[in-house]
């Protein structure tokens, strides 16, 4: 056994464990206060082992494949062993899969878009509660289709089934989110995968937002619930340095001409031919990103040192508390499942309004006057978010004009808060401490909104983020 394969719990979760946790930052009354990050969906900040193992890799940098220098070597094993590292983490088989590395999961799903054969009148059916970058890549490679949501914005799965039999033989593709960077739900993806196969379609996972927060198995290939895609990103799982990963059968990528082409995809080429280099190396174009493999790999590690059912179980209790907390203020609408016992069918991400505020006014409040940072808008999930808070599809053309005159007053949003495994109940605490201030109406700063990009900034208040860090 490799040392990668960790099983064991061994590692425990503190609040130090990332970079950056509770940095002071300036607020509005003058002074400084611990910086709160609620906003992991969007990103998180890398584990602080991650930072330094990629310190430590710098004295090794080298580029990989085919240097004969000692660092090459050094550099060359280690881009492998990241993608075993990925193989065990979501327990693929890498005889059978190719672990193809990429900037992130947009990218992932655009290369497998690009690099799937979608045959005349293919069907791919995604869901209405997708993020763009499952949806986007869709469109125009095959008719997309959008398995619809419940009111609440969970997945209806017999409308999926529903979709896949009334296409079966054409349905090339189930893409569908893990878990939503909206509401949190997480999708059954197994029941899913068993769907999707029973009437002849493969299923890609958009696992942006479950990988961080749930153990994943893909399963054996030839098992009826197997995972046959699966997408996601380091910068989402506390590996912030620009690699994902893309991982699917290997005779996918074995066919055909790669969607970039150039330095590292090839075994030889001549002024009129090119014989293609073996999948996953065919499908990474171009000098890889070594230090991001490196982080991406340790992180992983990691998450398996602390075990994700322990990942999952914190952040269940966190979430849990944070909804009870919440339950208690007047005015605020929660999102998706808002029962402190739901747990199990979400992860740590929660979407709210308050009534009678923009979305961009509450979340300008919390980080100008507690330092905490949160996330408002439509969260790249615009059918999902417009579908949620019922906006009238009659009012949709005047949005479309209001938008492209530059005018982002009004706009349709959520607040979001959204966990990592290192936030605590005192970050929880103190959200909802100013969050009790403001649907009290008890915030202290006079708030002016910018049109152009439809945030609010309060009065007086422009501290020098070049004071902060600069280069
Ligand atoms: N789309 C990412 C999010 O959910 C950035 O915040």
């Amino acid at each position: 056994m490799l040392s990668v394969f960790i099983n064991q719990a061994t590692r425990l979760i503190t609040p130090n464990m990332v970079a950056g946790n509770r940095t002071m930052v300036p607020v509005l009354n003058g002074k400084k206060t611990s910086y709160v990050n609620l906003d992991n969906a969007a990103s998180t900040p890398p584990f602080n082992a991650v930072v330094r193992k990629v310190n430590e890799f710098m004295e090794w940098y080298s580029n990989v494949h085919r240097g004969m220098g000692f660092k090459s070597q050094v550099a060359t094993q280690v881009y492998e062993e990241a993608r075993q590292v990925v193989a065990h983490f979501v327990k693929a088989d890498p005889e059978q899969n190719s672990i193809v590395l990429v900037r992130n999961t947009t990218e992932a799903i655009n290369k497998l878009a690009g690099r799937l054969y979608f045959p005349p009148e293919s069907v791919v059916i995604s869901t209405a509660m997708e993020h763009h970058s499952n949806d986007l890549p869709w469109r125009g490679r095959a008719r997309v289709m959008y398995a619809d949501v419940d009111a609440k914005g969970a997945l209806d799965v017999n409308d999926v089934e529903m979709k896949l039999a009334q296409n079966a033989g054409k349905v090339r593709l189930l893409a569908v989110t893990g878990a939503s960077n909206v509401t949190g739900y997480v999708n059954d993806v197994h029941q899913l995968a068993r769907l999707a196969h029973r009437y002849g379609a493969q299923i890609l996972v958009d696992a942006a937002q479950l990988a961080p927060h749930r153990a994943i198995n893909m399963l054996p290939n030839d098992h009826p619930e197997h995972l046959d895609f699966l997408a996601f990103s380091g910068h989402k799982l506390y590996a912030p340095y620009g690699t994902g990963a893309l991982i699917g059968p290997r005779e996918v990528f074995a066919q055909g001409i790669p969607d970039q082409v150039g330095g590292g995809t090839v075994e030889l080429v001549t002024h009129g031919a090119v014989l293609w280099a073996e999948p996953p190396h065919k499908e990474e174009a171009g000098t890889p990103n070594l230090a991001g493999a490196v982080a991406l790999a340790k992180a992983l590690k990691i998450l398996q040192e602390v075990g994700m059912e322990r990942v999952a179980e914190h952040e269940r209790r966190l979430t849990a508390y944070a909804l009870r907390r919440m339950g208690s203020l007047p005015g605020l609408k929660i999102f998706g499942a808002s029962k402190p016992e739901e747990g199990d069918s979400r992860v740590g991400v929660i979407s709210f309004t308050v009534q009678g505020m923009e979305a961009g006014l509450v979340a300008g409040i919390l980080s100008s006057e507690g330092g905490i940072g949160v996330r408002n808008g439509c969260f790249c999930a615009h059918p999902y978010v417009i579908k949620l808070l019922g906006f009238p599809p009659e009012e949709m053309q005047g949005l479309w004009e209001r938008i492209s005159s530059g005018d982002r007053r009004n706009l349709p949003g959520l607040v979001r808060i959204s966990f990592g495994l290192y936030n605590t109940k005192e970050d929880v605490e103190r959200f909802i401490a100013v969050l009790g201030k403001i649907v009290e109406g008890r915030y202290e700063g006079k708030y002016t909104l910018n049109c152009q990009e439809g945030s609010y900034w309060p009065q007086g208040f422009s501290p020098k983020v070049e004071h902060y860090f600069s280069l």
